[in-house]
This record gives structure tokens, C-alpha cells and sequence, in this order.
């Protein structure tokens, strides 16, 4: 029998939460009744920014932070469960992945923080909310990311071809499938999708992003600028790996771009954009795939889509090529993660996490707080 789940994914770009009502059957398998992305003002923005790199104060701008993205959240399910029209009974359960705020990976003392109090959302909504999905795959000595493998491979696998499925958020992430059903799925962050693009603009131009990568087109690529950028280890390090903002910062940008001290500033957007989109293609290339698909905010870029056409041997599209619209895959993924939660089925594919396991994730935050005996 079919199921509606609501998604809710708040990615490291700090844009806004998207939301989605997701039904889960078997034919079709998906189909979106409603979404609804929340863009987030500039200053709420900052904020998260803010608690992305280490500072003082940190836990209690981060309290009231959580609460007030909570609230968003809830704002946001509400809204898309009244445009699919449906009521808060109709609703198996709200996945909502939270706002990262930090993420270390790897070693004993591993940690990965996700705010936006899954309680709050459930007292908003009336909806059993499962979130904070990444820590027990960490806990399973994986590295909590990425979980939207299994997704992907739920929905995209094809018999005919080897597909690459490329998530371009603030940090961007491969998912590469391959036609034989009985091959591990590989899974990993190949290092900075958005967030150098988007950190660079912002400080150069006060914009919040690169309009269709305009300002990267106006540019040309710089090559020794480009050769310094991926000497960063992080890039032929083996998978298991993922990464986030606290390490693809402007300081990490700052650092290199010391050795290049008269680049024209549009250079280096257009050499941060072919940054994002050679080291994609050298990590995809590796697993054979033979298409490549984008989804998240990058595929809105077109100087980025021109450069990963450029370097990929396939073709290369959107997920819309494939029934499902860029910006609404990470959301999706997450009303899914919810619904394996909820079926006592695990969500993490040890073979891009680094698990030992697979494991069934994330907490589970009852519709109602009243306590039945
Ligand atoms: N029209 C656009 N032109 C250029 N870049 C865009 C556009 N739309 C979205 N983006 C980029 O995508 C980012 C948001 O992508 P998203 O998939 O939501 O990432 P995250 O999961 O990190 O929040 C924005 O910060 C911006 O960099
Ligand atoms: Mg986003």
C-alpha cells in the first residue's frame, strides 16, 4: 500500500529548507504531491555560517538557533502537507535530515552535529519525525555520510547503463551505480560544490550566489591557480570520505590563493567552478560510469554544467532527465530514509559510508507527546 512521508533537508549551502510530500508505492514507486523551498534571509544565514568554523559562544547561539530552525521546519511540513491535502493523520512520518553545523569525521572521537529540534517538530505538526540520521552510522564506524546512496540507487538503478548520480550542495557528493545489481554501490564527497563559489561571491560582490555562473563565465580558468587547488590531499584520499564547510572555507581558499596573489577576481570563480567540476568528473571517472546526473542547486549553475559536459566522456543531465527535479532529490531522500526507518529497514550502504553495518537510522520522535499507558 502506498505511503506519503514528508522530506525535509536544510543542505551546508545555509539557502533555505526544501520540503517535499513524497508518496512511496509501487506504481509508480515515487510520486512528489507538493514541495516548497523556504528560502532563508540573509542574516538567519550568517548565523549558520557562523556556527559552520569554530568561534566563541557557540552553544548558546547555537540553542536559539536550533529552536528558531525547528520552527521553520515544522512551518515548512505544515505547508507542504496542506498543499498535497492532506491531514497530519495521512502522514507515515516527516524525515528531517536538520542543519549541519559541523562535521568530523574519521578517527575514535568522530562527531557530526545536525540542529532543529526533532521534538519541536513533532509538537508542530502532529507528525512522527525521525531526524538526526547520520550518528549512528558514525557509531557503526562509518563516516554519517552520504546516506542518499541507498536512495539513489532505489530509484535510479538501470540495467542498461552505469550511472553516476552527482548531488552539487555546498559540498558535492557522487553516487555511482552500477548496472550489475550485485556491485557495491560507491558513494562519497568529492570536496566543495557550492560553497567556494558561493563564499568567494559573497565576499567579493556581497551576492549570495553565482546567478546561472555568470560572474565564473566572465572569467577564464587560471591553471597554475587551479594546479595549486588540487594538490589539497583531500582530493586523491580514497573513499570512505566526506567532508564539509569547516574544511572547504574561505581560509582553506585564502591559504592557496596567497601563492597567486594577482588573479583577477572573476578568474577565480571561474577556476573555483572548474575546481567543483574536475574534481567530480576525475572521481566519477574512476567507477566507469557512462551517464552523469546532477541534482542540488548546482545544476542551476550553467557555467558548471558547461564545464562538467566539457570533461565527462557520457552524457551528462539533469535528474529531471529522469523524473525527478534537481532540487527535490536530498529532500526525497530523506522522506525515504524516514520510511526505511520506520519499516525497521536500514538507510546507510556500508559501502559508501565505511560502516561496519548497515544500520537503521536516525531517532524516532512520536506524533504525540501524550504519554498512554
Ligand atoms: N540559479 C542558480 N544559479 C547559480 N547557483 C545556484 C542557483 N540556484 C542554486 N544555486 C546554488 O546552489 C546552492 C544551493 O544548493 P542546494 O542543493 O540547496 O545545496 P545544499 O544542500 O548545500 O543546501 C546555492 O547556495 C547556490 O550556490
Ligand atoms: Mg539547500
Amino acid at each position: 500500500m502506498a505511503k506519503h512521508f514528508i522530506g525535509l533537508m536544510s543542505g551546508t549551502s545555509a539557502d533555505g529548507v526544501d520540503a517535499v510530500v513524497a508518496r512511496f508505492g509501487d506504481h509508480p514507486r515515487l510520486r512528489i504531491l507538493a514541495h516548497h523551498h523556504e528560502p532563508y534571509g540573509a542574516p538567519l544565514r550568517e548565523r549558520i555560517l557562523g556556527l559552520m568554523t569554530p568561534g566563541a559562544d557557540e552553544i548558546d547561539r547555537m540553542g536559539p538557533l536550533e529552536i528558531e530552525l525547528a520552527e521553520i521546519f515544522a512551518a515548512a511540513a505544515n505547508r507542504v502537507r496542506r498543499a498535497a491535502g492532506l491531514s497530519p493523520g495521512a502522514i507515515s512520518a516527516i524525515g528531517s535530515h536538520g542543519q549541519t553545523i559541523r562535521h568530523r569525521p574519521g578517527g575514535p572521537l568522530a562527531f557530526t552535529l545536525q540542529i532543529g529540534d526533532p521534538s519541536r517538530i513533532a509538537e508542530r505538526t502532529g507528525i512522527t519525525t525521525i531526524g538526526d540520521f547520520r550518528r549512528r552510522d558514525m557509531a557503526a564506524g562509518g563516516q554519517g555520510a552520504p546516506l542518499v546512496p541507498a536512495f539513489h540507487r532505489w530509484l535510479f538503478w538501470d540495467k542498461e547503463h552505469d550511472r553516476a548520480i552527482v548531488n552539487i550542495g555546498g559540498i558535492a557528493n557522487v553516487t555511482c551505480i552500477s548496472r550489475d545489481p550485485s556491485a557495491p554501490v560507491a558513494g562519497f564527497d568529492t570536496g566543495p560544490g557550492n560553497a567556494l563559489l558561493d563564499g568567494f561571491i559573497r565576499r567579493t560582490l556581497g551576492l549570495a550566489r553565482d546567478e546561472a555562473g555568470a560572474w565564473a563565465a566572465r572569467g577564464h580558468l587560471h591553471a597554475p591557480l587551479l594546479v595549486t587547488l588540487l594538490e589539497e590531499p583531500y582530493f586523491s584520499t580514497p573513499p570512505p570520505k566526506s567532508t564539509g564547510r569547516e574544511h572547504f572555507s574561505l581560509a582553506w581558499l585564502d591559504e592557496r590563493l596567497a601563492h597567486h596573489p594577482d588573479v583577477p577576481a572573476e578568474d577565480i570563480q571561474a577556476t573555483l567552478t572548474r575546481l567543483t567540476a574536475a574534481t567530480i568528473v576525475t572521481a566519477v571517472r574512476e567507477t566507469h560510469a557512462d551517464q552523469l546526473f546532477v541534482c542540488g542547486g548546482g545544476s542551476a549553475n550553467d557555467s558548471l554544467m558547461r564545464e562538467l559536459r566539457a570533461l565527462f566522456d557520457g552524457t551528462v543531465d539533469t535528474t529531471a532527465a529522469l523524473g525527478l527535479a534537481p532540487d527535490l532529490v536530498e529532500a526525497t531522500a530523506f522522506a525515504w530514509l524516514a520510511a526505511q526507518t520506520l519499516a525497521g529497514q536500514p538507510g546507510n550502504l556500508p559501502s559508501a559510508t565505511g560502516a561496519a553495518h548497515a544500520a537503521v537510522l536516525g531517532g524516532i520522535y512520536p506524533a504525540t507527546g501524550t504519554a498512554r499507558p
